[in-house]
């Protein structure tokens, strides 16, 4: 609650992100079905229960004309979500071209695209004009539904213009940016074209945060070293205003996890997955197709293990979710053929009349199945190369109920122990 004019009122958040939590699929001119939308982003946002909030973002969908825009506008209001439409070029742009090719490799380490590296490429040029213009029809969406007293949080790499956008508009309005990738080091950072304009226009944001004091550190370090600006232990400050940064790592809802277990249905999966599996122990990867998540070195590394150990070949299994994201990125494509290729190449090498070693899945499980298989894993593998906080580390844990399975991390795969332990302590599972 806030006091405006000696009167209370409660303080709205506006969740502005590039994706709704919800993804419009259309059934019929204007009929539209709505779908969970995958990603880290999503699940940790839909912990966030102390405000009223709204959802400002893209329903993944293109729609051209005004009916179906009038009717989608309707079916997420009930999920008080609110659209931005972006056209097929913006989106291709934009989202496709400087958020997922150039923005999110560089921001995991994994480089510029070659073509990229050249800041007087047409490509380049083109798709950061597309990604300046999207943010502007984000901060027209927010401008038009802000009411005196929200807090409007932004997030993500999508949206660092978005401050810059929405200050030059209300200086009042009160914002905050959160990044949900890594942030890389300064000498990273510097290889981006773009890279000045990026940082200004985040700190235009009254509030910065980020998963981990690292990424934190990072990103004032950019702020000294690339804008030449004073960091101070509360943020960064330029002309005598300060734009505080901070690390908050985000978790999960565990309770939401535990109570699934006891669902009558839930309880049901798992016995047919334990009497599928039985003999066996079952090995887990839950990921988004994406080449941060490792999943191809997962696979290797799982052959090997098969070479290496004969016996093992019929007593274990290897469960990999595997959930389509970004799609019409090349990329993307790339990768995609390359996990079938190898899951093809081991079930051919070590399968037998009754059983392939690998199940692989290329799509999405609703969560009373994902949490049945959590439960029945023995051993959950996160391999990812790099990850802003990985939560599918903490949903496992959370699904250990009486059964003490084991978590296999890799170093990159940022997971904080502190809630690592909360959601162990919520559970009573000591180590
Ligand atoms: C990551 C990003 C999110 C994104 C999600 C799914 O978690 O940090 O911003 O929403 O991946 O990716 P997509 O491109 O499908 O939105």
């Amino acid at each position: 609650w806030e006091r405006i004019d000696g009167k209370p009122i409660r303080q709205r958040l506006l969740v502005v992100a590039n994706r709704l939590p919800v993804s419009a699929v259309r059934r019929g001119e204007e009929t539209w079905s709505l779908e969970i939308s995958a990603g880290g982003l999503v699940s940790a946002l839909l912990g966030v229960k102390e405000f009223e909030a709204r959802w400002i973002g893209w329903a993944g969908v293109n729609v051209p004309d005004e009916a179906g825009q009038k009717a989608l506008t309707k079916a997420l209001a009930e999920k008080r979500c609110i659209p931005v439409f972006l056209d097929e070029e913006t989106v291709h742009q934009y989202y496709n071209g400087y958020c997922n090719n150039i923005l999110w490799p560089l921001f995991h380490y994994l480089g510029l695209p070659q073509e990229d590296r050249l800041a007087t490429t047409r490509s380049f040029q083109s798709q950061f004009a597309a990604y300046k213009k999207a943010n502007k029809m984000f901060a027209d969406v927010v401008n038009k539904h802000y009411e005196e007293g929200d807090v409007v949080w932004c997030h993500d790499y999508h949206l660092m213009f978005l401050p810059k956008c929405l200050k030059d508009h209300n200086r009042n309005m009160k914002v905050g940016w959160f990044l949900h990738t890594p942030f890389p080091s300064s000498e990273i950072h510097r290889t981006l074209p773009s890279r000045t304009d990026l940082l200004r226009a985040v700190l235009h944001a009254d509030l910065v945060g980020f998963h981990t004091y690292d990424y934190a550190r990072h990103f004032v370090s950019a702020c000294t070293r690339i804008l030449g600006l004073e960091g101070t232990p509360e943020g960064v400050e330029d002309q005598g205003r300060l734009t505080r940064v901070a690390a908050f790592p985000i978790g999960i809802d565990s309770e939401r996890f535990i109570r699934a277990l006891e669902v009558p249905q839930v309880q049901e999966h798992i016995k047919e997955l334990k009497e599928r599996f039985a003999g066996k122990k079952v090995m887990l990867g839950v990921d988004r197709l994406d080449m941060i998540k490792g999943i191809p070195q997962k696979i290797l590394a799982f052959e090997k293990f098969l070479e290496e150990n004969s016996y093992w070949c019929d007593k274990v299994v290897l469960l990999q979710i595997a959930v389509p994201t970004r799609t019409d990125v090349p990329e993307y494509q790339k990768l995609t053929s390359q996990v079938h290729e190898i899951v093809g190449r081991i079930n051919g090498k070590f399968g037998t009349l009754i059983g392939v070693p690998i199940h692989h899945l290329d799509r999405s499980l609703d969560f009373h199945a994902l949490c049945a298989v959590y439960a029945v894993t023995d051993v959950a593998l996160v391999t990812s190369l790099r990850d802003g906080m990985n939560l599918v580390s903490y949903e496992f844990v959370a699904c250990q109920d009486s059964k003490k399975g084991v978590l296999i991390l890799s170093e990159a795969s940022t997971a904080n122990s502190l809630i690592l332990k909360v959601v162990c302590d919520d559970l009573a599972i000591e180590k």
